[in-house]
């Protein structure tokens, strides 16, 4: 195989806000993907780091704080380490899971704003603001809700509409109220802001469009940012709101302001590099996969949900080229939604399944599988608890856990505990063991192309062939007559098992190691994750992150050594009981 210098690969996940439990929506749509694309990518020889962080500023922080009586420091200190523990449950691989109220973060977005605005990309303007004079302040973003001035929706929030996914200025929204008051009376009063300004940035952003193909884009991401950048009708954004928990606007007379979340949030790629570099000891690390100088064939992706396509589309990438001097965005594949009972999960109407609780009652696996099964990638997709028992129990068991549970017993037991040496290969064998093979080929371009739930597809696909050679080579009762017939067999369907095991790891991770281990293999298939505290000149905060040094699993046709010693079988996976307890603890159940 011709072999290519590797690549350096970064991984953006969009950075979750942090204002309440995260649910199976969060990691279907966004979190669960890029883990399966940043293992693959590091099983091929390429150079990944993946970076998020909890989302700590903006108004849905401050209206959860002012809704529990907390500050909202206390806020992002009581739900971020639950993500983190979330994730290290689901072995999710960030090489650093940081959050946004930190020192390198509020650096790196003060230094954004003030090249931004040396560029001529910033320019202040007076904006008309609702303000609410029962509370005597202005209600930025989610503090308003009004009808949607584009569908209609009653209960669009001040920044966005949930129901049809328009963003406008709050002032847009036909009848307006307070969040916190209920004020119907609402005036508006004037404020001075800042703002980026993206319509300058609209011929760079098309140059960028134009300069390499988009074919390998989701076709509906491609075309929105198409479109936008065509018709030429950007226009400035303010980044600035009038609240008091943020990032500080680091200019004298505006100490009453902060930035706009979002304009923040997205720099938090860039932070969380930097952040990562310093502490892996090597501060300028980041700069292989962020300048464009050092490095233009650096790939960055970002994996988000559909609601965030503009933001990292066309605003992120205006951010980047404006900036000067680093990589723009490689893909964007953005997932639908995940839907329980046909709408959205949503934190704000209780109808969550918190990952935390499910986690303890399901194998992570479970869930990987699962949600990689039915991954809304080109589609909304609808949950259900029968789906997902269906999933587990009659393919990920039934067919993956099956193949493992049968044959690693079956040579363990009556092949003197280890790998038994193959004999002639029948043309059958050989056909099979060609056939997983390619799948090295095949599997590896869908993985690339992140095509996840193909890739399960075509691996369930191969893992069913394997099943039907043993039923029709039937081992079990040629050993009876043929002893080196069958170990040719057995040899056959556990070097299928090493390869699948391989392919199957980037969705499969835990069960990966085990079957590694089952099968003889020495050494941790994957690296190891850790949580660490922490300290800057903004106080403390614990990050996830993942050392990948020691793994051993690699995307290539491990051949099986005959004689090689097994280890003592156990089964991967336990069968879910069909009548799925969550629908009676009311853990799926409708806003109460
Ligand atoms: N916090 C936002 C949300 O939950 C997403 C921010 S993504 C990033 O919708 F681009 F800002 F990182
Ligand atoms: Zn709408």
């Amino acid at each position: 195989m011709a072999s290519k210098a590797p690549q350096k690969v970064f991984i953006g996940v969009a950075w979750p806000y942090v204002n309440g439990r995260q649910h199976i929506g969060h990691i279907a749509g966004a979190h669960l993907p890029p883990d399966i694309f940043a293992r693959f990518n590091r099983m091929i020889g390429n150079e990944v780091i993946m970076v998020s962080g909890s989302d700590t500023h903006g108004t849905p922080i401050t209206i959860k704080a002012d809704q529990e009586g907390k500050t909202p420091i206390e806020v992002v200190n009581h739900f971020h380490p639950l993500f983190i523990e979330a994730y290290l449950k689901l072995g999710l691989t960030y090489d650093l899971y940081t959050h946004t109220e930190t020192e390198t973060h509020w650096d790196v977005t003060q230094d954004f704003f003030l090249k931004h605005r040396e560029k001529g990309y910033i320019y202040t303007q007076m904006q008309q603001q609702l303000y609410d004079p029962q509370d005597g302040r202005f209600l930025p973003d989610r503090y308003v809700e009004g009808t949607c001035p584009k569908c209609g929706n009653a209960d669009a929030r001040g920044d966005q509409c949930d129901n049809c996914g328009a963003t406008y200025d709050a002032i847009e929204l036909k009848n307006p109220r307070s969040k916190i008051t209920g004020n119907t009376k609402l005036e508006i009063r004037e404020t001075e802001h800042f703002y980026l300004d993206l319509g300058k940035a609209n011929d760079l952003l098309l140059d960028w469009w134009n300069s390499s193909p988009k074919d390998h884009w989701r076709t509906n991401v491609a075309a929105y940012t198409k479109s936008q950048l065509e018709e030429k009708s950007l226009r400035g954004r303010a980044i600035t709101r009038d609240l008091t928990w943020g990032i500080s606007i680091p200019l004298p007379g505006y100490e009453s302001k902060r930035f706009y979340v979002w304009y923040d949030a997205v720099i938090g790629y860039l932070s969380g590099s930097k952040e990562w570099s310093k502490l892996v000891g090597k501060p300028d690390a980041w700069k292989d996969w962020w300048d464009a100088a050092k490095n233009p064939g650096a790939r960055t992706y970002y994996f988000i949900g559909k609601d965030n396509i503009p933001f990292h589309s066309i605003i992120w990438p205006a951010m980047l080229l404006a900036y000067g001097g680093l990589n723009t965005p490689h893909d964007v594949p953005a997932n639908q939604y995940l839907l329980f009972k046909g709408s959205k999960f949503s934190k704000s109407f209780n109808r969550i399944i918190p990952i935390h609780e499910v986690l303890e009652r399901y194998q992570p696996d479970a869930w990987r599988y699962a949600l990689t099964a039915m991954a809304p990638e080109t589609a909304d997709t609808d949950f259900t608890w029968e789906d997902f028992v269906t999933r587990v129990n009659s393919e990920l068991i039934a067919k993956w856990g099956n193949l493992i549970n049968r044959m690693i017993p079956f040579a363990y037991k009556r092949f003197d505990q280890s790998v038994p040496a193959p004999g002639q290969h029948t043309e059958k064998d050989s056909g099979l063991l060609d056939e997983v093979k390619r799948g090295f080929e095949v599997v590896r371009s869908l993985y690339e192309g992140v095509k996840l739930r193909a890739a399960s597809v075509e691996l369930m696909r191969l893992t069913d062939l394997v099943n039907l050679y043993i039923t029709q080579q039937a081992p079990f009762t040629v050993i009876k007559t043929d002893m080196a017939r069958a170990g040719t067999i057995v040899h056959t369907v556990l070097q299928s098992i090493t390869w699948l095991n391989t392919m199957w790891a980037p969705i499969l991770p835990h069960t990966a190691q085990l079957a590694h281990e089952l099968l003889g293999f020495e050494g941790s298939f994957f690296g190891r994750q850790f949580t660490e505290t922490v300290k800057d000149a903004r106080g403390e905060h614990l990050v996830l992150r993942y050392d990948h040094a020691q793994a051993v699993g690699r995307w290539e046709a491990v051949a099986l050594a005959a004689g090689q010693k097994l280890r003592e079988p156990r089964a991967p996976f336990a069968m879910l009981d069909p009548k799925t307890p969550e629908i009676e603890a009311g853990l799926a159940g409708d806003a109460t």
